[in-house]
């Protein structure tokens, strides 16, 4: 079989730009699928991190005006990654993040720079970069949702289309009296064209339009066909659910390899756990608590915000002291977050540790340092720094939806009994179960052998992008037989 040629259309990559997972698993995906014979180029914006970065660059296609001004697609490498880069300096040059500004307010203009990657994402799609004509062209979330649309409505033959939901809480919705001005026809506003509730819904638009709807998990595929997960798109969803699927997201294990990790004191593996103890002392003095090999270490990396639960942690911090833990936080976000953890910090010296930012190398560190890894979501496309744990051997606490239902085995007393179980789950996400879970996985780790096993267990588990990576494959190659026959 011809190798399958894959154009993905994203607005974030991991080595290059970075605001979450969606720039993770946009980073990882063309390696893992090399590895099964498909042949994947991304498209991003020529943001300043992107261009400054760019090797050897060539301009395949031209654009008089896009949206406002001259562009152009430059073809390169960076980072090891294939890339076509959006240079649009009108709506791209800018710093800092993607999709704001210093204060944190969007960018006005954010529906047209988002349009704009969707429209050349369909140029490149309809074949305007001479060697290589995709077969199918994958978006990511809202922000390349109107690529399916700019396809629908040219008229000429077109690829096959995969739209992924990253996260179904950012749809991007915007006026319609933009309809025109984002060059989408009249007859697009409608129910099965771009209308979503009297708005132009960008998200909306990729799941009424392409032929196939990928999310990051089983279980968030099935939880957003209901109303409390749905968002207001559950309807849609569910009358299109024969092409809805749930494919897990990997991590790179070569990034994140304990046995090799440039980023944390001391390697080790799941043969070798004990050699995972100086990185936990390592941890403590890093975040000025106490060190002290006997105390429990749960650890925190992520986004401050509603969606990760960490008020239940916030209003939890007196149970985790009161099992003789520790806490160690490292995230951004939420104003009232970063706040009250602040807050908690400075009440409890030596035995809460909080550092606000981004910081890639302290979250490696706390991946190899802590003994367990809370992540209480309310809701959970799929999540990585649970994956990440299991890998680094932190137990990880989680609630027991989207993919942290789909990747962790609660280790109750049955799964115990038959040697499995890699991490503690509760459900439904309300402070006092977070509080129950917390005593569970303490009672767990004051029996050490069985915490032993379980961390055997949880680095055992296969995280990596080989399973996942094949039903991709799969999914293209079954798109692309359907529209040639
Ligand atoms: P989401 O994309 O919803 O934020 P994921 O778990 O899918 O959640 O991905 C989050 C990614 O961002 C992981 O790679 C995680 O390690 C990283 N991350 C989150 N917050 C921070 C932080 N404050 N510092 C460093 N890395 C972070
Ligand atoms: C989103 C989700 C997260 C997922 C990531 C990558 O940010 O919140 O659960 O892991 O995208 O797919």
């Amino acid at each position: 079989m011809a190798t399958t040629k894959v154009l993905s259309v994203v607005s974030e990559i991991y080595p290059l730009i970075k605001t979450g997972g969606l720039a993770d698993v946009a980073g990882a995906l063309p390696g893992a699928l090399a590895a099964v014979g498909v042949e994947m180029r991304t498209l991003v914006p020529g943001y300043p991190a992107i261009t400054a970065a760019l090797e050897n660059g060539e301009k395949v296609l031209k654009l008089k005006d896009l949206f406002g001004g001259p562009a152009s697609v430059v073809a390169g490498r960076a980072k090891g990654l294939d890339l076509f880069v959006l240079d649009a300096p009108h709506l791209f040059d800018r710093p800092g993040n993607p999709y704001h500004d210093a204060d944190g307010v969007d960018w006005p203009d954010n529906p047209f720079r988002f349009a704009a990657l969707s429209r050349v994402g369909a140029e490149i799609g309809l074949g305007g970069v001479k060697g290589f004509v995709p077969d199918v062209v994958h978006t990511h979330d809202w922000q390349t949702g109107l690529t399916a649309a700019y396809l629908e409505y040219d008229g000429r033959t077109r690829p096959g289309t995969v739209a992924t939901v990253h996260n179904l809480a950012f749809q991007g919705q915007y006026p319609k009296d933009l309809l025109g001005a984002l060059r989408l026809p009249p007859h697009a506003w409608g129910v099965d064209g771009v209308e979503y509730y009297d708005t132009i819904g960008f998200l909306k638009a990729a799941l009424r339009m392409s032929d196939r709807i990928t999310t990051v998990s089983p279980t968030y595929a099935a939880e957003i066909r209901t109303g409390e997960g749905g968002m207001g798109l559950e309807g849609l969803l569910a009358g299109r659910a024969p092409v809805v699927s749930g494919i897990l997201n990997g991590i790179d294990v070569d990034v994140w390899n304990p046995a090799t990790d440039p980023l944390v004191p001391t390697h080790y593996d799941a043969a070798t756990p004990s050699s995972r103890r100086p990185n936990k002392s390592a941890l403590q003095k890093r975040f000025g608590i106490k060190v002290d090999r006997r105390a429990m270490v749960f650890g925190v990396v992520s986004r401050l915000s509603w969606q990760k639960g960490l008020d239940m942690v916030l209003a939890g911090v007196e149970s985790i002291l009161s099992v003789g833990g520790q806490l160690v936080l490292l995230g951004s976000g939420d104003r009232g977050l970063v706040e009250g953890f602040r807050h908690a910090a400075a009440a409890h010296p030596g035995r809460v540790g909080v550092v606000i930012g981004y910081d890639e190398a302290l979250a490696h560190l706390i991946q190899a340092g802590s003994d367990a890894l809370l992540v209480p979501s309310r809701f959970e496309p799929c999540g990585l720094t649970q994956l990440c744990a299991l890998r680094y051997g932190a137990i990880p606490i989680v609630t027991r939806v989207g993919g942290l239902a789909d990747t962790i085995v609660d280790a109750n007393e049955m799964a115990l009994d038959v040697g499995a179980g890699t991490g503690v789950m509760f459900s439904p996400p309300n402070p006092e179960m977070f509080r129950a879970a917390v005593e569970r996985a303490a009672s767990l780790y004051a029996d050490q052998p069985t915490w032993r096993r379980m961390m055997k267990n949880a680095m055992r588990t296969d995280v990596s992008w080989g399973r996942s990576a094949a039903r991709y494959a799969k999914l293209y190659e079954d798109l692309v037989d359907e529209r040639s026959s």
